[in-house]
């Protein structure tokens, strides 16, 4: 309108003048790793669907977090594959559970190191493959709650810095906050999924930990995204019941309600750029179709530039080695 007075080229004319004014950062300390790990030893397992990612048992997992180390990454969470299971997922409360028993090593092996983020979920873990208790045919919320808090307060024992409850049932935050506190662990966070769409983006995760439904899909409790509200009310009752921070999964078709989020909630965001989201840019690199890591730039700060403060990312070590700080 105003041209040709006005010329928004100018502020582009060279590389250090808009450097000047570029106002998004990444840095190596906003991504958090995704782990999957399996029983065994010395097991390190390529996954099919997700090229360049594994299955690793517990001796791999501690080589692989000192290469994040090294490179500077600095939170993981961790997803256990686990090869018993049972009805209700009750096989994770042990602590001879996979996932216990690797947050053990990890945080012998590297203490402070790393913030070791445990995803808390039923669906590695039950025969069907859901997320909770199967009664007449759908999961029930309030016996799934209990699971829940005591798979939450297993991790806890084990030493898990936060807790991330990614399984929407109704309730979850407050459960398992009130079983934390009664046992002494008012200090570790729970950031939970408060948005998290049936999306069909985590194929290759499922593939990963071999956790889909066996019948039935999860829409009776995770959300529709073709609903625009919704997750507002998800958000505001994860808040009251105690979140400490919220995470938005998957992130990049999602965008637009991370940044709702960000303008709405004083509360930290972790976006998680999601299973399918990692694969499709991977497969279309392999091909010859994209730059690969030119992409994975594009998009994270495009995450962050929506309003995430960290992000959940099977791109972080890759993406480390590429970031200055
Ligand atoms: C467990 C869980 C899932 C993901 C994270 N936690 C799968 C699901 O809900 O089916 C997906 C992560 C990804 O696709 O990268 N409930």
């Amino acid at each position: 309108m105003n041209y040709p007075k006005t010329r928004l080229r100018r502020l582009r004319y060279n590389k250090n003048i808009r450097k000047l004014f570029e106002d998004i950062n990444i840095n190596k300390s906003d991504l958090i790793q995704p782990i999957f790990i399996v029983e065994g030893d010395n097991i390190k397992k390529e996954i099919k669907s997700l090229k360049g990612q594994y299955q690793l048992s517990i001796d791999n997992t501690i080589t692989f977090c000192k290469e994040l180390i090294e490179n500077g990454v600095n939170s993981i969470i961790l997803f256990g594959v686990s090869s018993k299971k049972d009805e209700t997922g009750e096989i994770s409360c042990s602590s001879e559970s996979i996932i216990p028993k690797a947050i053990k090593e990890i945080k012998k092996t590297y203490d402070d190191q790393l913030l070791v983020i445990a995803d808390v979920c039923n669906c590695s873990y039950t025969n069907h493959g859901h997320c909770g208790t199967i009664v007449n045919d759908d999961v029930d919320n309030d016996l799934t709650l209990r699971t829940l808090s005591k798979q939450s307060l297993t991790l806890a024992e084990a030493g898990a810095d936060v807790l991330a409850p990614s399984d929407m049932m109704d309730g979850r935050v407050e459960s398992i906050r009130a079983t934390l506190d009664a046992s002494g662990y008012e200090k570790i966070p729970i950031f939970s999924y408060s948005v998290k769409y049936a999306s069909a983006f985590y194929g290759p995760f499922r593939d990963a930990v071999g956790s889909g439904p066996k019948k039935g899909d999860r829409k009776t409790y995770q959300m529709s995204f073709k609903n625009s509200k919704e997750y507002l009310r998800e958000i505001e009752q994860d808040l009251n019941e105690g979140a400490d921070a919220i995470i938005i999964k998957p992130a990049l078709a999602y965008l637009d309600i991370i940044n709702v989020a960000k303008t709405n909630y004083n509360t930290p965001i972790i976006a998680y750029n999601v299973s399918g989201e990692y694969s499709m840019i991977k497969s279309s690199a392999e091909n010859g179709h994209i730059n690969e890591i030119e992409v994975v730039l594009e998009t994270i700060y495009a995450m962050k530039r929506a309003g995430a403060n960290a992000i959940i990312t099977y791109y972080a070590l890759e993406l480390s080695k590429n970031l200055k700080y």
